[in-house]
């Protein structure tokens, strides 16, 4: 049987365990991967561990300040020696054997090293195994390969950090109930060709994202990134221009996707996240977190606990509550996520039908058919 298609892909590549495996092997495990942001390690001793492709990796700030990665497996029998984010004061013992490193990867100890080594042990072949990490615009990001081997992270982003304006996550603050975790049922590139798709944002989003003028949107890509940047519809940008937190005359936004699924919401105002990552072939985590400056926005956004996008315009809905399919319709929820989650998933849902084809590609999905090309291009 020929294998059914999806513009450059075939099905099969959003849903099978081998498209699976070989973007872990070919993909995943050859970038650099968002971490956090940069204050989550900003001490001597703190430390997140981070997946990145196969492997887990470890940053950890040292008693010189300085911040190392390492894989995050003890170099006796490879437990994993750090699970959730923290601190630890001067080493990181391994809970199996109790093998201890000092912070900068050196093995210090060995329990009872006299009597379970009776001819010695040499710790210094027994280090742990270096991996990279850097920071871009004040997020810490992570690479499997060690510090002379990864390409350089100000290379990976050039091409589009120029283009997206001066606005640093360093210098906002993070609101904390704007962090969520998704579960969806959707394979990974369903997301970001959803995310990256130009065509949808006046349909599915027509009430959400209506502050925007989506005709007006200039998009490209930049080696494996995307960039969308949009700007205000002249009906919102004329009425709000108070200059107060609301006013949306400097927030027309930058959206750049850095391959593969690290998205941002970007202007002066506000950084959005929006990570998207792999777990199984029809199942995706995404994470979204948001920092917003000046602090005085913040305490607005507090007050009305809105989404900053919601700062732009107004909190409507594609589906009013009267038509509303039961109480909880992402249709009628007047959020942008979960409208996207809800289109994703039921994509992903129809990939198994075998009446499922694909229609001809519009001019705004050319992105998307992109996206599919930047896999193959990893994946050959
Ligand atoms: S596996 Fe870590 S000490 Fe044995
Ligand atoms: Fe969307």
């Amino acid at each position: 049987m020929v294998d059914r298609m999806y513009h450059e892909l075939p099905v099969a590549a959003y849903t099978s365990q081998e498209w699976f495996d070989r973007e872990q092997d070919r993909i995943f495990s050859r970038v650099w991967h968002y971490a956090g942001f940069a204050e989550e390690v900003s001490k001597p001793g703190q430390y997140l561990p981070v997946q990145a492709g196969k492997s887990n990796i470890l940053i950890v700030m040292g008693r010189d300040h300085r911040l190392r990665a390492f894989h995050n497996i003890c170099r006796h029998r490879g437990a994993q020696l750090l699970r959730t984010t923290g601190k630890v004061q001067q080493a990181i013992t391994c809970p199996y054997h109790d093998w201890t490193y000092d912070l900068e990867g050196c093995l210090l100890t060995v329990p009872d090293a006299e009597t379970e080594y009776p001819s010695g042990i040499d710790k210094s072949g027994l280090g742990l195994k270096p991996a990279s990490v850097g920071i871009w615009r004040g997020m810490l990001f992570v690479h499997p390969e060690p510090p002379d081997q990864a390409p350089a992270l100000e290379e990976w982003f050039g091409a589009v950090d120029s283009q997206i304006g001066s606005a640093q996550p360093t210098e906002m603050t993070e609101i904390p109930f704007m962090r969520k975790s998704y579960e969806v049922k959707a394979n990974w590139k369903v997301l970001v060709e959803n995310f990256v798709d130009v065509y949808h944002l006046a349909h599915l989003h027509s009430a959400t994202l209506d502050m925007f003028d989506h005709a007006k949107a200039e998009y490209g890509w930049h080696g494996p990134h995307f960039l969308i940047q949009e700007p205000m519809s002249a009906m919102r940008g004329g009425r709000r221009s108070s200059g107060e937190p609301g006013d949306s005359s400097s927030l027309a936004g930058s959206s750049p996707c850095f391959f593969p699924g690290i998205a941002f919401v970007v202007s002066d105002y506000f950084w959005s996240t929006f990570i998207m990552t792999p777990l199984a072939p029809d199942i995706s985590h995404v994470e979204t977190r948001t920092k917003i400056s000046p602090k005085s926005a913040w305490k607005f956004l507090r007050e009305e606990r809105m989404s900053p996008l919601a700062l732009l315009g107004g909190r409507k809905a594609k589906v009013s509550r009267a038509e509303a399919a039961g109480r909880n319709d992402p249709l009628a929820s007047g959020d942008v996520i979960l409208e996207d989650i809800y289109a994703c998933e039921q994509q992903q849902k129809s990939f198994a039908s075998p009446f499922f084809e694909v229609g001809p590609p519009a001019r705004g999905e050319s992105p998307v058919i992109e996206h599919q090309r930047v896999v193959l291009d990893y994946l050959r």
